[in-house]
């Protein structure tokens, strides 16, 4: 039976603020544009960021702080040259968010409210209470479903069709009863968001399982700085769900089982506003020496009693909900128990400042694009600040459209063929088909407990090793899977399989790029090798994946700027 092809002139893939954001400025400039997304777009992770979004407007605040804030941040492995770029257009994106209608929360005589957060000068980080990401999402959505941008929803991305250094497509099909289409287009655009789902505990969506990053590498295409993984300081304990930075923006202390105030020791300048690595490394090592509270001894406190409950009430109302839902603990009468929980993913697909994919070093990937945490600029280097992902995305997102709309007049569509769609198909085929004795949850329980044991905030060769041979091995018995709902209905069961199939491939990227990486930078801290060595690895990994799955690894200079490099301390 042939496969349908349907052609535009533009496909995003990902309908979170990237996306919708490129999508507007695609279907504004007269673009035929369709959005795949294998969610409803307000069910995408972008909704989920609670704390806030960077721009340095106040008069105490300036752009060249904000930008020297981001490059220490980063352990001075962000391109400045991106970071600039973001900085200077953070003010005027505030400005557009809101005037497309985003309700930020106000200061008593008007102005959009601003709150400090980690590793930062000032409080810089615009919010609407503690739900800035979704009041975000719904507005850019809004404005792009009302702009007449065609939304495929439930549809899932298999593929993308890349020959000969250029991107025409992308292989899809409907969850809802698995029809194959192929989209035919000019110039494609990933979108797909993060990918901590390969660590046990996380804060991510079920959906963060890294299928845009997988899809590319699969094509011979490069990931950049993948060893860079973001563990966040405050998820609730047990589950990973995440406490914004807020609640310490506010002015929450974390206290050991000793009752020690003890960010004084690690941080004692900027305490539980050092930056996310510093403090969630603090908070592990309490635990791990034996300091840590709760009925399994792995967590600490966070405490924002003193806050009083009007302020709660007005600010936090979500993570108070989420405590007591949880936990059972309510933040205006207890403290409540946090652990470092996986969060974000510094590294990505490389694209350059104006969004095109790069092939390798020095070439770009003709009519193809990404924005958003799918993607490596790269503004967060080593350590992203918070509040700085939502303003990547919104910001990114809506430049990278513009270039889209600049090139693709430019760009000869390639007609598809139906053997485009044939990798995709075998991948299902496979799936379905395959009657071994091993279950995907089983082996997904094995890699995520494995990769939070062994290539966490803390790693060292040792456990980067037997993270690397256990990948090998799973990825063995991955052959031998069985699903056992064979029908075409919602098939949940056989999208996890290719989920799962996705979440293998890029932790392997993870963890080669972690052990090749001889210094500890940013979030990728190696016990074996403590200090940074800026003689040696002030460099991006860029790692390429063979056909059998095996990683190597080159490297590419990072873009200098007027912030020199120095100790970073907080
Ligand atoms: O803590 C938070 O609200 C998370 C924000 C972020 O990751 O930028």
């Amino acid at each position: 039976m042939s496969i349908p092809i349907y052609t535009y002139d533009a496909i995003v893939v990902g309908a979170g603020l990237a996306g919708c954001a490129a999508a507007r400025e695609l279907q504004n400039a007269g673009k035929k544009v369709a959005v795949i997304t294998k969610l409803h777009p307000l069910r995408s992770h972008s909704g989920a960021a609670q704390g806030g979004i960077n721009a340095a407007f106040s008069d105490e605040d300036s752009v060249e702080l904000h930008e020297f804030d981001t490059v220490k941040g980063s352990d001075y492995l962000a391109d400045q040259d991106a970071v600039e770029f973001m900085c200077q257009k953070a003010p005027q994106t505030i400005r557009w968010a809101e005037r497309m209608g985003a309700a930020f929360s106000r200061t008593p005589d008007g102005k959009i409210a601003q709150r400090p957060f980690g590793g930062q000068s000032s409080p810089r980080a615009c919010f609407a209470k503690d739900r800035t990401g979704l009041t975000l999402l719904q507005t850019i959505y809004e404005q792009a479903h009302r702009a007449g941008v065609k939304f495929w929803d439930e549809w899932y991305a298999a593929d993308i069709i890349y020959k000969d250094g250029k991107v025409s497509g992308v292989v899809a099909f409907n969850i809802r009863d698995m029809q194959t289409v192929i989209f035919n287009a000019k110039s494609v655009m990933f979108a797909t968001g993060g990918y901590a789902r390969a660590y046990k505990i996380n804060s991510n969506a079920h959906a963060n399982t890294g299928d845009g990053l997988s899809i590319v590498a699969r094509h011979g295409l490069p990931l950049e700085d993948m060893e860079f993984v973001q563990f966040h300081p405050s998820g609730l304990s047990g589950n990973g769900v995440l406490i914004s930075e807020a609640a310490r923006g506010e002015g929450g202390r974390l206290f050991n089982s000793e009752g020690e105030r003890f960010m004084e020791k690690y941080a004692p300048n900027a305490l539980e506003l050092a930056s996310r690595d510093v403090v969630a490394r603090a908070i592990l090592n309490e635990i791990r020496e034996g300091r840590g509270v709760g009925p399994r001894k792995d967590a600490v406190y966070l405490d924002v009693t003193h806050l009083g409950k009007e302020l709660i009430m007005n600010k936090l109302p979500e993570l108070r909900e989420l405590a007591i839902t949880f936990l059972g603990l309510d933040m205006i009468k207890e403290p409540i128990l946090i652990s470092a929980t996986a969060h974000y993913s510094m590294g990505g697909i490389p694209v350059n400042i104006a969004g095109n994919v790069r092939k390798n070093n020095d070439e770009l990937v003709e009519g193809f694009y990404a924005a958003g945490e799918c993607s490596c600029v790269s503004v967060h280097g080593a350590n992203r600040l918070g509040a700085n992902s939502v303003l990547e995305a919104l910001l990114f997102g809506r430049f990278v459209g513009k270039t889209m709309v600049s090139e693709i007049d430019n760009i000869e569509l390639r007609p598809a063929t139906q053997d485009d769609a044939s990798t995709a198909l075998a991948e299902i085929d496979f799936i379905i088909g395959n009657n071994g004795d091993e279950r995907v949850p089983a082996l997904r329980e094995e890699l995520q407990q494995c990769m939070t044991a062994n290539a966490g905030a803390f790693r060292s060769k040792e456990t980067l090793q037997i993270a690397i041979d256990t990948i090998k091995s799973i990825r063995k018995r991955y052959q031998n899977i069985r699903i056992q709902d064979k029908s075409k209905i919602f098939n949940t069961e056989l999208q996890e399989a290719m989920e799962f199939g996705h979440m293998l491939d890029y932790s392997a990227f993870i963890v080669e790029s972690a052990i090749a990486r001889n210094e500890s930078r940013g979030a990728h801290f190696r016990e074996d090798f403590d200090t940074r060595n800026d003689e040696e690895f002030l460099k991006h990994t860029m790692a390429y994946m063979d056909e059998n799955g095996a990683v190597s690894l080159d490297y590419m200079d990072v873009i200098l700027g007027k912030h020199e490099l120095k100790a970073r301390t907080y």
